[in-house]
């Protein structure tokens, strides 16, 4: 099992280049799935994740060409809508074909996806809006069985009593297909959301609202769509907040290009409450840290505008550099604290009660093998580890790879000493 090793201390300099978005290029890269001929995405992360969902749309009998950050998929001779249990459970967001799927084909069976170590995860919203849509679903072996009515799925109004990024996408993808117009009340308004919806008008369905909470889409009784124009996937803001987190907890000022500065509006707000500045031209952002020691945070996680759940364990590193105690509440997810005890091994004083975590005071962090648990929790040990005194090994990396492309050379590009080992 590799495992990366990090020399902390040093400080960061130059440019890093930020790539595709992993959670809007796989949405996108499902909706493929809604068109009969080859589809080009650009701009593609090349990162674990990725690599399981175009595995996953062979399996089903697409054709596939992928090549570092770019893929053309041709969905035209898919032959099987079972979305298999081995590679579902590889990757939980698996659960997107289900949409596009149901809707193009009007029957699939795909797998439950595990849970993962963050909560739960249930898809309950998933299947309900479906289920509005007069899909008939069945729970059987551990599989999702739908079944779309004889005449294709129907427009509905679909009002979900909880903000789902997932269960939007599917929703979107089946409406595209439905006959006649689908209402998604309190629908997720991230840009990954915005990317889906341009690209299904793009491939001309007509949808109303989007960026709101309120999206109305008009299907097109189930006729694949076309896209002709190659997709681009939009910059990565979790990919980018990470190495904005990077720059704040060692002090360094570095560059960042490849970047849409809208998307990391909540990000931008809370390093500039604690200290830091940014000088910010057309696609790229200059990170300066604070003259003195960063000051504390209070961070509530919230979906989009709000402050990103993706971003809680980066911040969370660069709180316990802090000169002051900050206050982290964890809203979405159940179980999304499991970097606070590898980030105390470090050396950090992260005390929790329920779904807040106090981070107090420390002067230093010091060098020492920890575990990753999951992909955001991976990021904030390396984070950390780059500002400790001394050497620290970080095990589990496979977590990194499903969502951060060449992590350890981008950094190292920056001025940090990292290097991936492999364990004897
Ligand atoms: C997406 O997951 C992202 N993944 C997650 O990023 C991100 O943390 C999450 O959105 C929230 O922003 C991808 O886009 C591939 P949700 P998703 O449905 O769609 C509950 C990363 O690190 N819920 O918005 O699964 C759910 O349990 C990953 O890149 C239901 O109760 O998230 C959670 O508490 C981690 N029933 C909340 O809603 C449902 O049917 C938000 O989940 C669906 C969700």
């Amino acid at each position: 099992m590799d495992y990366l090793e990090i020399e902390g201390g040093a400080e960061l300099s130059g440019t890093v280049r930020i790539g595709g978005a992993k959670n809007a290029a796989l949405p996108v890269i499902a909706a493929t799935i809604l068109s009969d001929r080859p589809v080009k995405l650009e701009n593609l992360p090349d990162v674990v994740d990725i690599r399981t969902l175009l595995k996953l749309l062979e399996r089903l009998g697409a054709k596939v060409e992928h090549r570092g950050n770019e893929a053309l998929i041709d969905c035209g001779p898919l032959s099987s809508t079972r979305a298999v249990y081995e590679i579902v459970a590889q990757m939980r967001a698996s659960i997107l074909v289900l949409g596009p799927l149901l809707g193009r084909f009007g029957e699939c069976e795909v797998s439950l996806p595990g849970g993962c170590a963050i909560g739960q995860r249930p898809i309950d919203l998933h299947l309900k809006a479906l289920e509005n849509m007069g899909a008939r679903i069945e729970i059987k072996g551990g599989y999702v069985h739908a079944i779309a009515p004889e005449e294709g799925l129907h427009g509905a109004t679909i009002v979900f009593d909880k903000i789902s990024v997932g269960a939007t996408e599917n929703t979107l993808m089946a409406a595209a297909m439905a006959h006649g117009t689908t209402t998604i009340v309190n629908a997720a308004r991230e840009p990954e959301i915005t990317q889906l919806c341009e690209m299904l008008v793009s491939g001309g369905i007509s949808i109303e609202g989007i960026g709101t909470g309120r999206l109305t889409v008009t299907g097109n009784g189930g006729n694949p769509l076309h896209f002709s124009k190659p997709i681009r996937i939009i910059p990565d803001r979790i990919e980018a907040g990470t190495y904005l987190a990077a720059g704040a907890i060692t002090y360094s000022r570095i560059t960042l290009e490849n970047i849409e500065v809208e998307h990391l509006q909540s990000i931008l707000d809370k390093l500039e409450s604690m200290g830091c500045t940014f000088e910010i031209s057309e696609g790229k952002l200059t990170f300066n840290p604070p003259t003195g020691r960063l000051r504390e945070v209070n961070i509530v996680t919230a979906e989009y505008p709000g402050f990103p759940t993706d971003m809680q364990a980066q911040l969370m590193a660069v709180a316990t550099m802090a000169a002051g105690e900050s206050l982290i509440e964890e809203r979405l997810f159940e179980n999304r604290f499991m970097h606070v005890s590898e980030l105390n091994r470090l050396g950090a004083d992260i005390w929790l009660k329920g779904n807040v975590a106090a981070v107090r005071p420390v002067e230093k962090l010091y060098g020492a093998d920890v575990m990753a648990t999951d992909l955001r929790a991976s990021s904030a040990l390396v984070l950390a580890a780059l500002a400790a005194e001394g050497t620290s090994r970080i095990r589990r990396i496979y977590h990194l790879d499903r969502g951060y492309e060449d992590l350890e050379g981008k950094l190292a590009a920056l001025g940090a000493t990292i290097r991936r080992r492999k364990s004897k």
